[in-house]
């Protein structure tokens, strides 16, 4: 099994990504169930729950206190989520951030929703004090939608003004439908690492087109049918998996594709193979009485900023693999001993099953009890976790950051290029969103940025090599 790690992103998404504090609670529930197993199986495999790499937290607030200082300098900082008022007691996410930003030193915090800003002049507060950074947990149709009952003023003045990140700017380049160009007409100007994780994309109408490897397609409608078993067709606005469509799960090809025309603003790309990107778990079974070994999918989200690769959410559930269809996040942990992440992964499950049905209950029952404490509950509910976390290596974290820090190089070109009206058929977005993301341009600004992956640290369950 080779070291580097296989696999593309699915998406990136470059307007406000969550998910870093889920990540910080799936961490403590990891390490928690890592040291019962250990402890009744007596496994002799070294884990690390520890890198900074694997809580994404102080690091997100460090990028946050950069963006105030741009600004603001040594004065102190008062930084405000923003998120839709109807969410603001709802996601635990944004309430831990913003207590978590409240006790660091010289820093204070709030978390409210866009319309309850206000403004003099330049200067842009919150229930009459100075506000000096915001970070946006919405995307720009949102604001859209909410200028046509709200007074946004203040809202905008701080998007003109810098305050707020994201700068607005950098979420075209975000749209599923940049890949085209990625793999294709800028390839050129973009870097190894990122063509190459990039799976082939194609905005979806009927056209002639240049296929995966490199042969002409005249009618791309009739090749995607022919290609069925082996594509995704995506919403290029979509997320928490709504809208997709995955061909081998649909037996009705031309329903499904009319579906997708009629509709408009989908994209074709090529599926990555499901085995490369699952992994086998430790389960319980409280029905049956059983642990087990379950075969799971695993999106891994990296999230970037102007300071490199900050970290993970670790993923997984059904295809798709998002929480907001129903999947969980789990630990992340990096294996210190000198065994391949296949043994190690191999040796985990089966101690976890050796300790037997009894054993396996009361660590799980411990790791549902803390997971409340801990608020690990998303809109539908209760999140669920693995017993065993995801399993890297210290090379792949050194690869992740080299790709990290490519994608976000290219991500700034192709800022540059949407800017200069070259990408405007690829990001497909309304004029008043478009009015709104001019009025931040991004130049590589603290920002925070995800990758979503589909990949394999050597863990999958196939033999690619
Ligand atoms: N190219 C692909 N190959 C296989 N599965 C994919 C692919 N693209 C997306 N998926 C599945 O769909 C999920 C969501 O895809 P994504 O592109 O991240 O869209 P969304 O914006 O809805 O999150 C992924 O977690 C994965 O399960
Ligand atoms: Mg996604």
């Amino acid at each position: 099994m080779g070291e580097r790690f296989l696999g593309h992103h699915c998406e990136w998404n470059l307007g406000s990504p969550g998910g870093w504090d889920y990540q910080r609670m799936a961490q403590e529930l990891g390490r928690l169930s890592w040291e019962r197993i250990k402890r009744l199986s007596g496994i002799d495999i070294k884990l690390d729950f520890d890198h900074h790499l694997l809580n994404p937290v102080p690091t997100f607030a460090r990028m946050l206190l950069r963006a105030h200082k741009q600004r603001f300098g040594s004065q102190e900082a008062f930084i405000v989520l923003l998120a839709e008022e109807e969410t603001l007691d709802k996601v635990g996410e944004n309430i831990h951030f913003v207590d978590y930003l409240n006790h660091l030193p010289g820093v204070t915090a709030a978390l409210t929703s866009p319309q309850r800003l206000e403004s003099k002049g330049d200067t842009v507060t919150l229930e009459g004090r100075r506000i000096t950074a915001i970070f946006l947990d919405f995307n720009n149709n949102v604001i859209v939608k909410l200028k046509k009952k709200h007074n946004l003023d203040p809202l905008i003045s701080a998007i003109r003004q810098g305050i707020a990140v994201n700068p607005r700017g950098i979420e075209p380049v975000g749209a599923k439908g940049i890949f085209e160009v990625v793999t294709g007409e800028h390839k050129s100007l973009m870097s190894r690492t990122t063509v190459s994780r990039t799976p082939w994309t194609r905005q979806f109408y009927p056209r002639s087109t240049i296929g995966p490897s490199g042969d002409r397609i005249l009618d791309l409608v009739e090749w995607v049918r022919d290609h069925w078993e082996k594509i995704i067709l995506k919403p290029v606005h979509g997320y928490s998996g709504k809208g997709i469509i995955i061909g081998y799960q649909y037996n009705n090809p031309d329903k499904s594709l009319q579906q997708a025309l009629d509709s408009g603003g989908y994209i074709v790309q090529l599926l990555t193979p499901l085995e490369l990107w699952a992994e086998e778990f430790p389960w319980i079974d409280r029905k049956e009485n059983r642990v087990f070994i379950k075969r799971w999918q695993t999106d891994f989200r990296c999230f970037i900023t102007d300071a490199g690769l900050i970290g993970f959410v670790a993923r997984f559930g059904g295809v798709p693999t998002n929480v907001g269809s129903g999947g969980g996040a789990k630990g992340v942990a990096i294996l210190r001993s000198r065994i391949g992440v296949k043994e190690a992964i191999d040796r985990i499950n089966k101690a976890v099953i050796n300790l037997g049905y009894r054993a396996v209950a009361e660590i799980q029952e411990e790791i549902e009890k803390k997971a409340i404490e801990l608020g690990f509950v998303y809109l539908l509910g209760p999140i669920m976790t693995t017993l065993r976390p995801r399993i890297i290596t210290p090379r792949h974290l050194s690869q992740l950051q080299y790709y990290s820090k490519n994608l976000w190089e290219d991500a700034i070109k192709l800022s540059r290029l949407w800017r200069e009206g070259k990408l405007t058929k690829f990001a497909e977005i309304s004029e008043e969103e478009e009015e709104i993301a001019r009025l931040a341009p991004w130049d590589g600004g603290p920002a925070l940025i995800c990758t979503d992956g589909l990949y394999s640290f050597g863990g999958h369950l196939i033999n690619n090599d």
